[in-house]
C-alpha cells in the first residue's frame, strides 16, 4: 500500500493526490484522502486515485493537513468500506496503515467489549479504535497515544495519522514497512518512499523499526522509539532526478523501462569491469572475498521476477566459480527451518528492497550466523540497510509493476559477481575470463540491436493474441528466461502461461499441445542446440505453433517455426540477458492490443511489503 502525509502552509488536498498517483504502483484497490480544517472530512473509493480525485472534485477537502492512501488488500475485499484512511468512534482520528496487524482479532474482541462498533473488515480499523480507546483513558497527546497502541500491536506497520483534537500534529510510525519523512521549507510530507514529494524536497528521514515520528510546525521533526526514547533523526539528501518518475513519451512505464536497458544494464557495469585491465570489482564481494571464496553455499532468496534472475545467478556462479548455490522462494525458505551455518552466505535479490517475505528470510540467516548480501535498486530500502554487505543494480526507479530493467540489473549484477569470483578462485582460465569480460562490455549495444525488433514482434503479439494460453521452453541459462517471459505474459495480459525446461515437456506439458497453444522457444544456446532443434519438432508435431527466439544466422530452427526473432548472438553464460528482451516485448504488445492496464495489472502491487 502507498501512504503520503502532508502538514505546511500549502492546501493539502491536491499534494496528497498527486503523491497517491506516484505511489499507485504500491497498490490500487483502492483510496482514500482525510484533511483536517476545524472538521476532518474523510473520502475514500473503491478502485484506483482517478475515482477518488473525481469523488473529491466537488467536495470540501481545504486544508494544510492531511493523510492519503492507496491500497493493495489484505484483510478484507477492495471496496469503499474497507478503503483507508480509516476512523474510529468519535471519528475524531484519521489512520492509513500498510502492513498486517496480527493480533489484531484479539484486539477487536477487547474492544468490541468496551462498547466499539466497526465498520470494515480491516485489521487497520482496529488500531484506530486502539489509540482513540488509550486517548479517552489518559487524555493524551496524539503521539503519546499512538505510541501506547503500537505497544500492543503485533504485527507489520507503517502509518500516518491525524486528530481533530489534535489539530496541528501529523504522526508517522513504522515497523518492518517502509516510511520516510519529507523536510521541505517550512513544511513536511510523509511517504511509503520519496516519490510523493520529490518534486518539493530532497531532504529525507527514513524512519527505522519502532520509531514514530511527530511533526508540527512549531518544532519540526521529532523522533522517538516506541519505549519513549528520544532519537536523533538523520537527514539525508535524496540523489534522485523527478524525471525518472514520467514516462518521457512513451505509453507506458513498462515500455519506457524495457527501452531504459542499454542504459541500465551499462548502470549496472559502471566502475565495475574493465575488460582491458581484466577486472571486475563489486565492493560487497570485494570487502567480504575471505567469507565468499571459502563459503560452502550460497542461497539466493528471492521473490517474483527477481526469483527467476536468482536462478540464472544460480547457473552463473556454479558454472563459472564452482560454488554451490541454492536458490529459494523467499517465502519457503523462512518457514522451513533451513540449514545454515556460519559459512553460508545468503543473498536476497529484491528491486524494492521491501518485499516482507525476502526481508524475514534474511532477518533468519542474519540470526542464524550467514553473511547476509543485497543485490537491490531502492538506495536506502529497507533490505539495504539490513544486510553485511551489497551491490546495488543502479536501475533508477522502476514504475511498471511487471518488473523489466531491474531483471537484466539484477542479472548484470549476479554476472559481475560470477566472473569476480571465478577470477578470485582460478576456476575458468584466464583466455576464457578476458573473452567474457570483453563480451559483457558489447552486451548494452547488442540489447540496442535486440530492441529493433519491437515492431516485428508486435506483429507476432497481433498472431497470438487470442490463445488463452502459451508454453515457454528452454534450456540451460534460458530455462529461467522461459518462466520469465511467462510472468511477464501472466502478470500483464491475464494469460495463462507456463515456463518449462524444453526436453521437460515431454514428461507432462506436451499433452496440452495443439493448435491452440503457442510454443515460445528460447534457442540461442549453443550447447544442446540439435537437442532444442528436435524439441521444437516435437511441438511441431503436434501441431503446436512455434515462436522462436534464435541467434542471428541460425537456419535450422527458423526454416520450421512459425515465426522467428533473431537476435545478435553472444557468450552463452550472458545469453538471457538478450534473449528476454524480446519476451518482455512480446507480453508488453499482447497486452497492449488485448486492452489491458499494462503498468498497473489487476491484483498486482510492485512491492508487496506483507507477508
Ligand atoms: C511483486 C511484484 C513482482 C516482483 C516481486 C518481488 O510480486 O509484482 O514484479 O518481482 O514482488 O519484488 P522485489 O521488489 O523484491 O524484487
Amino acid at each position: 500500500c502507498g501512504i503520503v502525509g502532508y502538514i505546511g502552509p500549502r492546501q493539502a488536498d491536491e499534494l496528497i493526490i498527486k503523491g497517491l498517483e506516484r505511489l499507485e504502483y504500491r497498490g490500487y484497490d483502492s483510496a482514500g484522502i482525510a484533511i483536517l480544517n476545524g472538521t476532518l472530512n474523510v473520502y475514500k473509493k473503491q478502485g484506483k486515485v482517478k475515482g477518488l480525485r473525481k469523488l473529491i472534485s466537488d467536495k470540501d477537502t481545504s486544508g494544510t493537513l492531511g493523510i492519503g492512501h492507496t491500497r493493495w488488500a489484505t484483510h478484507g475485499p477492495p471496496n469503499d468500506s474497507n478503503a483507508h484512511p480509516h476512523t474510529g468512534e468519535t471519528g475524531r482520528i484519521a489512520l492509513v496503515h500498510n502492513g498486517i496487524i496480527e493480533n489484531y482479532a484479539i484486539l477487536k474482541a477487547a474492544l468490541i467489549k468496551e462498547g466499539h462498533t466497526f465498520s470494515s473488515d480491516t485489521d487497520t480499523e482496529v488500531l484506530v479504535h486502539l489509540i482513540e480507546e488509550i486517548q479517552k483513558e489518559g487524555n493524551l497527546r496524539l503521539s503519546h497515544a499512538v505510541r501506547l497502541a503500537l505497544n500492543r500491536v503485533e504485527g507489520a506497520y507503517a502509518i500516518a495519522v491525524i486528530d481533530r483534537e489534535d489539530p496541528n500534529v501529523l504522526v508517522g510510525a513504522r515497523k518492518a514497512s517502509p516510511l520516510v519523512v519529507g523536510i521541505g521549507e517550512g513544511e513536511f510530507f510523509i511517504g511509503s518512499d520519496a516519490s510523493p514529494f520529490l518534486d518539493s524536497t530532497k531532504r529525507v528521514v527514513y524512519l527505522e523499526d519502532n520509531q514514530v515520528a511527530t511533526i508540527t510546525l512549531e518544532h519540526g521533526l521529532q523522533l522517538k522509539n516506541t519505549d519513549n526514547e528520544e532519537m536523533p533523526p538523520f537527514i539525508q539528501e535524496l540523489d534522485m532526478q523527478i524525471e525518472a518518475l514520467e514516462k518521457e513519451g512513451f505509453d507506458h512505464f513498462m515500455l519506457k523501462e524495457i527501452y531504459e536497458q542499454p542504459k541500465t544494464i551499462k548502470d549496472a557495469m559502471r566502475g565495475r569491469i574493465s575488460s582491458k585491465d581484466g577486472k571486475v570489482w563489486l565492493r560487497g564481494v570485494d570487502e567480504y572475498a575471505n567469507r565468499f571464496v571459502r563459503a560452502d553455499r550460497i542461497i539466493i532468496v528471492a521473490c517474483g521476477t527477481s526469483y527467476h534472475s536468482a536462478l540464472i545467478g544460480e547457473y552463473l556462479i556454479e558454472e563459472l566459480a564452482r560454488i554451490n548455490v541454492e536458490v529459494e522462494y523467499a517465502s519457503e525458505f523462512r518457514y522451513r527451518n533451513p540449514i545454515l551455518t556460519e559459512r553460508d552466505i545468503v543473498i536476497a535479490i529484491s528491486q524494492s528492497g521491501e518485499t516482507a517475505d525476502t526481508m524475514a528470510a534474511l532477518h533468519l540467516a542474519k540470526e542464524r550466523g550467514a553473511l547476509i548480501y543485497g543485490i537491490v535498486n531502492s538506495v536506502g530500502s529497507s533490505i539495504a540497510r539490513l544486510t553485511d554487505a551489497g551491490s546495488y543494480i543502479h536501475c533508477g526507479p522502476e514504475i511498471g509493476v511487471a518488473s523489466t530493467k531491474a531483471f537484466t540489473g539484477q542479472v548484470t549484477v549476479l554476472t559481475l559477481m560470477a566472473l569476480n569470483l571465478a577470477h578470485r578462485l582460478s576456476t575458468i582460465s584466464n583466455t576464457y575470463y578476458r573473452t567474457l569480460l570483453r563480451e559483457l562490455e558489447l552486451i548494452p549495444g547488442k540489447v540496442e540491436e535486440v530492441l529493433k525488433q519491437s515492431e516485428h514482434i508486435k506483429y507476432i503479439a497481433s498472431e497470438i493474441k487470442d490463445h488463452n494460453n502459451a508454453l515457454y521452453l528452454g534450456r540451460g541459462y534460458n530455462f529461467p528466461v522461459a518462466l520469465e517471459g511467462a510472468l511477464k505474459l501472466k502478470e500483464i495480459s491475464y494469460v495463462h502461461a507456463e515456463g518449462y525446461p524444453a526436453a521437460e515437456m515431454k514428461h507432462g506439458p506436451i499433452a496440452l499441445i495443439d493448435e491452440n497453444m503457442p510454443v515460445i522457444v528460447t534457442a540461442t544456446n549453443q550447447s544442446a542446440y540439435e537437442k532444442i532443434v528436435s524439441n521444437v519438432q516435437e511441438v511441431l508435431a503436434r501441431k503446436g505453433r512455434v515462436i522462436a527466439v534464435v541467434n542471428n544466422g541460425e537456419t535450422a530452427i527458423a526454416e520450421i517455426a512459425d515465426h522467428v526473432i533473431h537476435i545478435p548472438p553472444t557468450e552463452e553464460p550472458f545469453a538471457p540477458l538478450l534473449a528476454v528482451i524480446p519476451l518482455q516485448l512480446l507480453s508488453y504488445h499482447i497486452a497492449v492490443q488485448l486492452n489491458r492496464n499494462v503498468d498497473q495489472p489487476r491484483n498486482l502491487a510492485k512491492s508487496v511489503t506483507v507477508e
